[in-house]
């Protein structure tokens, strides 16, 4: 019998990889860039299942192109906007991500941003290697304690509330905005707009996740309410903030400092001329970027693949009540 073709976008841990050739006809684009969407479309027609990254964008061609076998479409992480869930829907597609297991990876590297922000650390770093490092001078590079500063928190779900805790316990004062109240908060204030937190916090960390009425949700209306020494930390995704707002309010000095994770597009044009700024920190999308982390997503992507190949609902799946197996 024909075993089941599945498709993953990037190159994967190996041992991952095995779990899925054993049962499958597996296909690994591992070309230097991630496959374009012509490129997709051949890849991907006849499979059943998908294991998708952020790159790529899943629409309804792709999963046209794909035809009535696709049925499991699998994020490696998890956020799945790169994925149009709907479409997946009509076509009774099980969509599936990896929650959980990047929560205490992401929040920390927040909070080391925040931390590496407020000591100045990049900028440091470059005064070093341009050579200005001339003598110990007891008033210059002076940064500021986090633990005197107030942490406004953008989305109190899993790694929005898992910040706030790293946050409560290293002394810092912590506000957050969210549309539900959350079971625990760890010492966290709620606040009832998104502008009070905007106007009462040192340091802004975005967590929501990217839908259309988080797309734009931070411009220059928003940066204008921020104090002035205030600085943004966005881990989450790109459009969430309007980069050239941002480029503006960063160099005329509506806010001190910013540090982005995420941009949009990914990557970033290069010809931005945020790039040119000094109280920028540019990284390319690396929240979750460590070895454990990345494992433990690689495997729950390829066990939500196995349940669907055995036709079960992936144990996470997002859309479990649009489907009918
Ligand atoms: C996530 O898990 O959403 C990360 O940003 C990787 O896509």
């Amino acid at each position: 019998m024909n075993k089941p073709k599945v498709v993953v976008t990037r190159t994967q841990f190996e041992n991952e990889m095995e779990r899925l050739r054993d049962v499958s006809d597996l296909i690994i684009i591992d070309t230097p860039n991630p496959p374009t969407s012509e490129e997709l479309k051949q890849k991907i027609s006849g499979a059943t299942a998908l294991f998708a990254h952020i790159n790529d964008s899943v629409n309804a061609e792709i999963m046209d192109a794909a035809g009535p076998s696709l049925k499991v479409i699998a994020e490696f992480g998890v956020g799945y906007d790169n994925v149009d869930v709907d479409a997946a829907n009509e076509r009774n597609i099980a969509v599936a991500n990896t929650p959980g297991v990047l929560t205490e990876t992401t929040a920390s590297f927040a909070f080391t941003l925040m931390q590496s922000a407020a000591r100045r650390i990049a900028e440091a770093d470059r005064f070093v290697r341009n050579g200005k490092w001339a003598h110990f001078e007891p008033l210059d590079l002076l940064g500021y304690d986090l633990s005197s500063s107030v942490l406004g928190i953008i989305g109190f779900g899993r790694i929005g509330s898992y910040l706030g805790k790293i946050a409560n316990d290293n002394g810092m004062k912590v506000l957050y905005y969210n549309r539900s109240i959350p079971e625990e908060t760890y010492g966290a204030q709620r606040m009832d707009s998104l502008e009070e937190l905007l106007e009462n916090s040192d340091v802004v960390s975005l967590h929501c996740p990217y839908t259309p009425e988080t797309k734009n949700l931070i411009t220059k209306k928003q940066l204008k309410l921020m104090k002035k020494s205030s600085t943004l930390i966005n881990t989450a995704r790109g459009p969430i903030v309007n980069l050239d707002d941002l480029y503006e309010s960063l160099s005329s000095g509506v806010i001190a400092y910013a540090v982005l994770d995420v941009t949009d597009p990914e990557p970033i044009n290069m010809d931005h001329p945020i790039l040119n700024l000094d109280n920028l920190t540019i990284l390319p999308h690396i929240a979750s970027a460590t070895v454990e982390t990345r494992k433990k997503m690689s495997k729950m992507t390829v066990d939500n693949i196995l349940e669907g190949l055995q036709n079960k609902l992936p144990t996470y799946c997002v859309n479990s009540e649009n489907i009918s197996w």
